[in-house]
C-alpha cells in the first residue's frame, strides 16, 4: 500500500489502571483497531494511539488497598492492558502511559504555558467530588444522591486550587460544534452535549493539593495536576510532543506531530462531557487545533444488567480469546450491538453468533468451496475466468462488486463498522446462495464444463471477501488467502484500488484446504 495522502489519527481512551481491561475496554480497542486497519489497507498514512491513565486519587486509593506502591501498582496493571492488546492483535502504533517520564514533563509545560497566559488561576473551590469519575458533580447530575455511574456518594471537597479559565471559551465550542468543526456522532450525541451547553458553563479545577498522586504543578509544588488535564494530554504526547507551543510540525518534539489534529477520538457516553468541554476549551487555550472528530459509541450490558465486579458480571477479554480465539472475540465484540447504541451481550448470544456466522457462515462457505475445487480438479476439470454477470439455468447472478465496496467503505466513513460487517454477511449469503443453485458437485459429477466458471466465480468473491475482513479479522484474511494460493506478502503490497477489481484472482491459483476456521462450538 504506497498511497500517503490522506493521514488518519485515531485515539481511543486512556483507561484507568484501577482494574484489569474488561471486554468493554476492548470493545473500544478493537473497533478503533479495525478503523485503523482499514485505513491502513487504503494507504493512509495512519496512527493508532491506546495507552494508560495512572495518576489521581482512584488509583492512588487502590494501591493502597493494595499495600503498594501506586508506581507498582500501575505499572503491573498497565502491563495487563498492554498484554490484553497484543493478544488481540491489536495495530496500535502507540501505547502511551501517563507516568512516563515525557509525558509529565509535557503536561508541565503546557500548563505553564496556560498558566502564564492567565488561563489558570487560584481560586477556591467546592463541590461534590465523584473519584469513580474524577469528575465534580452537580446536584442535578446525581440520582438520589449517587453518582448514576458509579452509585456511590460524591464526597464534599473544598481546597484551594488552580482553576481553569473554562467558562471563557465556552461560545466558540458551540459554535464549533453546532458548525461540526469539531463533529459529535451519532448526532443525538451532539444535541444531548449542546444542550448542556446551554447553561453557562463553569470553571473548572486543575489542581489537588491532597492528592499526592500526580503531576505536580510547575509553579507551585504543593498541588498536583488534576487527572483529566494530566489524561487528556496524552493524545499529543502520544505523538511525541514534548508541550512546546507553537505546535511545530517537525521539531524536535516527536515524528508523529504531523499527523495532529486527531481526525477520531473513539470513546462511550461516560466520558463525551468532559471530551466536549474541558478537551476543546484546553486546545483553544493552547491555540491548537481542535480533533476533527468525536464517535460515542453505546454501553454493553450482560444480560439486561450494567457490567460491574460488584455484580459478578464482568468478561474479561481473555474469557472469549479462551473459548472463541483471536478473530472470533473480535469478529463477536464488533458485531455485537449497533455502533453507538446500548447493546445487550453475554454468552449465549455469543455461542449462537458463533456457530450461525462463523462456524455454519463464513467457516463453511470456505471449505465447502475449497473442497469442491478440489474434487473438480481430481476430474481433471479447469477453472475458467467469465465476467461479472452471468446466466446460469435461466437466473441472473451479479458478481460484480463494486457497489459492494463503495458501501462498505461509506460505512467505514461513517464508522459504522457494525454495517460494513453487514454487507460481508450479505455476500456470504450470496455465495452460499449462488452454490446452492449452480449445485457444482452435480456438475463434476456430469462433467459439465460450466463447472469451471462457476467455480471461478466463487473463488474470486471469496477473494473479495477476504480482503472486507481484513481489518475484523486478519489471520483468518490471511488463512482464506493461503487456500486461495495467494501469498500474503504479495497481498499485502496491492493497492486498495486493484484489489477492488474483479478478477484479481489468476485461473492458475495454486487452491488448497484449509484447516476449518471456526470449528463448531
Ligand atoms: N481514564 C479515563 C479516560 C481518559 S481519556 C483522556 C477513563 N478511563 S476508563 O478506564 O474508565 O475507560 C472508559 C472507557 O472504556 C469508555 O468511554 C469506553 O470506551 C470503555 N468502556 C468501559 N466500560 C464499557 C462498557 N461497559 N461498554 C462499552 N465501553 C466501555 O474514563
Amino acid at each position: 500500500m504506497s498511497k500517503k495522502d490522506n493521514k488518519f489519527y485515531i485515539t481511543t481512551p486512556i483507561f484507568y489502571v484501577n482494574a484489569n481491561p474488561h471486554i468493554g475496554h476492548t470493545y473500544t480497542t478493537i473497533a478503533a483497531d479495525i478503523l485503523a486497519r482499514y485505513h491502513r489497507m487504503a494507504g493512509d498514512k495512519t496512527f493508532f494511539l491506546t495507552g494508560t491513565d495512572e495518576h489521581g486519587a482512584k488509583i492512588e486509593e487502590k494501591a493502597r488497598e493494595a499495600g503498594m506502591d501506586p508506581q507498582k501498582f500501575a505499572d503491573e496493571v498497565s502491563a495487563s492492558f498492554s498484554l490484553a492488546w497484543d493478544t488481540l492483535n491489536i495495530s496500535n502504533d502507540g501505547f502511551i502511559r501517563t507516568t512516563d517520564e515525557r509525558h509529565k514533563k509535557a503536561v508541565q509545560n503546557a500548563l505553564q504555558y496556560m498558566y502564564d497566559k492567565g488561563d489558570i488561576y487560584k481560586g477556591e473551590y467546592e463541590g461534590l467530588y465523584c473519584r469513580g469519575c474524577e469528575q465534580f458533580k452537580a446536584e442535578n447530575d446525581l440520582v438520589d444522591g449517587l453518582c448514576p455511574d458509579h452509585k456511590t456518594a460524591p464526597e464534599t471537597m473544598s481546597e484551594e486550587c488552580y482553576m481553569f479559565k473554562m467558562s471563557q471559551y465556552q461560545d466558540e465550542l458551540v459554535k464549533k460544534i453546532e458548525s461540526d468543526e469539531y463533529r459529535i456522532l451519532p448526532a443525538e450525541r451532539k444535541n444531548e452535549i449542546l444542550s448542556f451547553l446551554k447553561e453557562k458553563l463553569q470553571d473548572v479545577s486543575f489542581s489537588r493539593k491532597n492528592v499526592k498522586w500526580g503531576i505536580p504543578l510547575p509553579w507551585d509544588g504543593t498541588h498536583t495536576t488534576y487527572v483529566w488535564a494530566d489524561a487528556f494530554l496524552n493524545y499529543l504526547t502520544g505523538l511525541g510532543w514534548e508541550g512546546q507551543i507553537p505546535l511545530t510540525p517537525f521539531s524536535k518534539g516527536g515524528d508523529n506531530l504531523d499527523m495532529w489534529p486527531a481526525d477520531l477520538h473513539l470513546m462511550s457516553k461516560d466520558i463525551l462531557r468532559v471530551h466536549a468541554t474541558i478537551w476543546p476549551a484546553m486546545l483553544l487555550s493552547l491555540g491548537l487545533p481542535l480533533p476533527k472528530t468525536l464517535f460515542i459509541h453505546g454501553f454493553f450490558l450482560v444480560d439486561g444488567q450494567k457490567m460491574s465486579k460488584s455484580l459478578g458480571n464482568v468478561i474479561a477479554p481473555e474469557d472469549l480469546v479462551k473459548k472463541y480465539g483471536v478473530d472470533a472475540t473480535r469478529y463477536l465484540l464488533a458485531s455485537a450491538t449497533s455502533f453507538g447504541q446500548d447493546g445487550d451481550i453475554g454468552w449465549t448470544k455469543f455461542d449462537e453468533k458463533f456457530n450461525a456466522d462463523l462456524a455454519n457462515g463464513l467457516g463453511n462457505l470456505v471449505s465447502r468451496s475449497l473442497t469442491l475445487v478440489g474434487k473438480m480438479k481430481e476430474a481433471g476439470m479447469d477453472i475458467e475466468k467469465k465476467g461479472e454477470v452471468e446466466t446460469f439455468d435461466g437466473i441472473e447472478f451479479n458478481h460484480a462488486i463494486a457497489e459492494k465496496w463503495e458501501k462498505y467503505q461509506e460505512y467505514i466513513a461513517q464508522f459504522r463498522i457494525d454495517l460494513s460487517l453487514k454487507i460481508i454477511e450479505e455476500q456470504i449469503r450470496f455465495l452460499d446462495g449462488y452454490i446452492t443453485a449452480t449445485k457444482p458437485w452435480a456438475l463434476i459429477k456430469n462433467n459439465d464444463e460450466r463447472v469451471g466458471a462457476v467455480m471461478y466465480n466463487v473463488l474470486e468473491r471469496l477473494r473479495h471477501i477476504s480482503w472486507m475482513i481484513l481489518p475484523f479479522m486478519p489471520e483468518t484474511a490471511e488463512k482464506i488467502w493461503a487456500g486461495l494460493g495467494l501469498d500474503s506478502q504479495e497481498e499485502m503490497k496491492k493497492e486498495l484500488k486493484e484489489v477492488v477489481e474483479w478478477g484479481g484472482l489468476s485461473v492458475d491459483a495454486d487452491i488448497k484446504k484449509p484447516e476449518p476456521l471456526f470449528p463448531r462450538i
